[in-house]
């Protein structure tokens, strides 16, 4: 029923300028009484000293205010990432800055952290929790356009976050803050994870690191070596790619920003694999990035993720894909 109701939905959502679908479907989340459909039973993990019901998780970016984290998770996620929240609120990049590559099942986007800072989004989160919702939120920060401390914006985070977060992610890997990338190399990437543990406390809230798909072998290298020295609590890989596959065909192929969906699941799929080879057996893995049916959680898995996200076969299958995802992975 749900997924013909989508189906129905999608050519109206289809015809809006993707912005403003995106605030709709937000907004209908959230106001509109959702069915309460039995939680399909998909496989639990336990990891991250957490009890995730399934594998399946919301990536960063969907909901960035915590607008809606208690309807996404009733979708059927294991668990759901807000943010990116930035320490203040922010415009983003001027529009249009979002684009549906229909013909690739991918995404380009360039929104550039608009979002409505950290206080608005921990109010939220506490909001939350006060109406009783125990299920498992990470919170995705990051640092402001203008900051010229990028690292104490982190730390500034996770400083905030730290007693309402189920996880934290350390998002270094957006492509359309112009030069935050920069973070994952070794130096810096070395002071960060320092700071961050810092900001962390004596809170025991995991922390992971989210990355790019567009590394070098050196920069994996690195990562990797760093992760395990510093106690990461794991890896998130990957976020959107720079790069174009030469298969695109949708006329916005061309956008400037970061490329999500179908065509970058071999990519980041294959950093997966580059980076569990790395680190061994042990460090938990986030593996995020094109997944579109359950044989692609299932190439995910077998790359070495622990725990998948995804974003943007949500806009073209609709909440549908997440119950059929994660009976699956109680099949599996
Ligand atoms: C419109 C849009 C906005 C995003 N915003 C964020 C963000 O704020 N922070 C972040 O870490 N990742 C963000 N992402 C990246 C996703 O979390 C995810 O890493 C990426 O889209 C790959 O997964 P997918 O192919 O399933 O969409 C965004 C992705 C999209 C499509």
């Amino acid at each position: 029923l749900a997924a013909d109701l989508f189906g129905r939905l999608r050519p109206l959502l289809f015809g809006l300028e993707p912005e403003r679908a995106h605030a709709l479907t937000l907004a209908a989340l959230r106001w509109l009484p959702l069915p309460a459909l039995a939680a399909p039973a998909g496989a639990p993990v336990q990891t991250l000293g957490l009890r995730f019901p399934n594998p399946i998780g919301l990536a960063a970016g969907f909901d960035k205010n915590a607008e809606a984290p208690e309807a996404l998770l009733r979708l059927g996620f294991g668990f759901v990432e807000v943010g990116t929240l930035t320490p203040r609120p922010q415009a983003g990049n001027p529009r249009p800055r979002l684009f549906r590559l229909v013909e690739d099942d991918a995404i380009i986007n360039r929104l550039g952290f608009n979002n409505a800072g950290l206080e608005a989004g921990v109010r939220r989160l506490e909001a939350v929790r006060a109406r009783g919702c125990t299920g498992i939120i990470g919170v995705n920060v990051g640092a402001n356009k203008d900051s010229d401390d990028r690292i104490a914006d982190y730390a500034a985070g996770i400083a905030r976050v730290r007693q309402i977060a189920s996880y934290i992610t350390v998002n270094i890997s957006s492509p359309n803050t112009p030069g935050l990338r920069a973070l994952q190399s070794r130096a810096s990437l070395a002071e960060l994870i320092d700071r961050c543990q810092t900001a962390r406390g004596p809170s025991s809230v995991p922390l992971l690191v989210k990355i790019a798909p567009d590394l070098t072998e050196t920069d994996l290298d690195d990562i990797a070596a760093l992760a395990l020295q510093s106690r990461l609590d794991g890896l998130i890989v990957s976020n959107t790619t720079i790069s174009r596959p030469a298969s695109l065909r949708a006329r916005h192929a061309g956008e400037t920003g970061g490329l999500s969906g179908r065509p970058l699941m071999a990519p980041s799929t294959a950093v997966l694999a580059q980076i569990r080879e790395r680190v061994g057996p042990d460090l938990p893995l986030i593996g995020v990035g094109g997944i579109t049916s359950p044989a692609d959680v299932a190439a995910k898995q077998a790359a070495g993720a622990t725990l998948v996200q995804l974003y943007s076969a949500l806009v073209y299958q609709g909440p549908g894909l997440v119950r059929l995802l994660v009976r699956a992975s109680g099949r599996a």
